[in-house]
């Protein structure tokens, strides 16, 4: 679940602006005094502290839980977000947290093609591998039956050898330059987010990645260069371990595997979100698009995509900045006047690009 308050110190230390902290109403006993009034008054409504800002910020207590959890938002002034105008504004002047959820369609413009359009997507162009259904190649079970399928795939996809990071991975770059950018959720495996240099700390790569590689009957991690040799070479990397028979894959996550522990602390980090960013991606699979239901209600939502999916355009403060999404990030970037900077930003891309060939 959420936020665990267990010590004003703690709470204080994950919450921007602290002033809200520091206003009269607080002061009179110490946050932890206030907390226990609140715990004991609330119950799962919303509780109004009156603030020496014109902004009302608000606990959402919910003591049905075991652990007490604190829901911490400002429920005056959401901002209504209608254009990609209104978009740049906000985070220009107010956004200090911005949540990034992506998906294949941002690899699209560097050539990588997506997985679910029609005619283009990897699901419709894999009748060569002879599939019971398009996701066997990335499922776990299929794998250990027969794991040709998934390794000529990885031999033509292999991240880094064919394909580079394009606008929209300069963008979110730019965001974490400008310290605006809270995490990338991504699903893509190509790392051209990691090229693009989005640094580990701000990056969820929730279904794993090209860059490590382990065995898949022990675990037993492996050179992920020695596997890429092997897997462009179109050999099958096999287990190094004694009297391990096992085969060695890329740490990406097939159907039917775990994600990443830490892909659950989105639960922490959307209580203070205040931008959620959703850019080429179909929502259709889970948990991930889970995210986007997840945010607080006064987050706005905007969605960068050839069509609206998921439930976005339910709630009034979404966004939907339909159509090609090079195009929809390049106007975004106009609005923010930080088209300068994202041509430097490229420049410096590429000649380092140049410098390690
Ligand atoms: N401009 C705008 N939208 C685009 C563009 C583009 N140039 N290219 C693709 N899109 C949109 C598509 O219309 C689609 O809505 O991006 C979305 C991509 O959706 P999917 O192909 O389903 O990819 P994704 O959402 O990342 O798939 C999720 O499914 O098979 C699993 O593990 C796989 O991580 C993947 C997951
Ligand atoms: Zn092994």
């Amino acid at each position: 679940m959420s936020l665990l308050i267990t010590s004003s110190r703690s709470v204080l230390r994950q919450v921007k602006s602290y002033s809200v902290f520091q206003c009269p109403a607080i002061h009179e006993g110490n946050l932890s005094s206030v907390l226990r009034t609140l715990y004991r008054q609330s119950s799962t409504f919303c509780v109004g502290l009156p603030c020496c800002r014109s902004s009302c910020w608000s606990w959402q207590c919910d003591l049905q839980s075991s652990r007490h959890i604190g829901l911490w938002s400002s429920h005056q002034n959401t901002p209504t977000l209608k254009t990609v105008t209104d978009v740049a504004k906000f985070i220009k002047e107010r956004a200090t947290n911005v949540l990034v959820m992506v998906g294949a369609g941002i690899s699209t413009p560097s050539g990588i093609p997506d997985f679910r359009t029609p005619g283009t997507g990897l699901y419709d162009n894999l009748q060569k591998y002879n599939l019971p259904y398009p996701e066997a190649i990335f499922d776990i079970h299929f794998f250990m039956m027969d794991p040709r399928p998934f390794f000529a795939l990885a031999q033509d996809l292999y991240p880094g050898v064919n394909y580079k990071p394009n606008v929209v991975h300069h963008f979110l770059r730019l965001l974490y330059e400008e310290e605006k950018l809270q995490m990338v959720y991504t699903q893509n495996i190509d790392g051209l987010e990691r090229l693009a240099g989005i640094p580990d700390t701000k990056l969820m790569e929730a279904h794993g990645t090209f860059a490590t590689a382990s065995c898949t009957l022990c675990g037993k991690m492996h050179n992920s260069n020695k596997v890429k040799q092997a897997i462009i070479e179109g050999d099958i990397p096999m287990c190094e371990a004694t009297n391990c028979k096992g085969k060695v894959k890329p740490d990406i996550v097939f159907f039917g595997e775990n994600l990443p522990p830490s892909f659950w602390d989105y639960h922490q980090h959307i209580h203070f979100t205040d931008l959620l960013l959703i850019i080429g991606t179909s929502l259709e699979v889970y948990p991930f698009a889970g995210i986007a239901d997840a945010v607080g209600t006064q987050t706005p939502r905007v969605l960068i995509n050839l069509n609206a999916v998921g439930s976005l355009g339910r709630r009034t403060t979404d966004v939907i900045l339909t159509g090609d999404l090079e195009e929809s990030v390049h106007s975004l970037v106009r609005e923010l006047g930080w088209e300068e900077k994202l041509k430097a930003l490229e420049k410096v891309y590429e000649s380092k690009q140049i410098n390690e060939e």
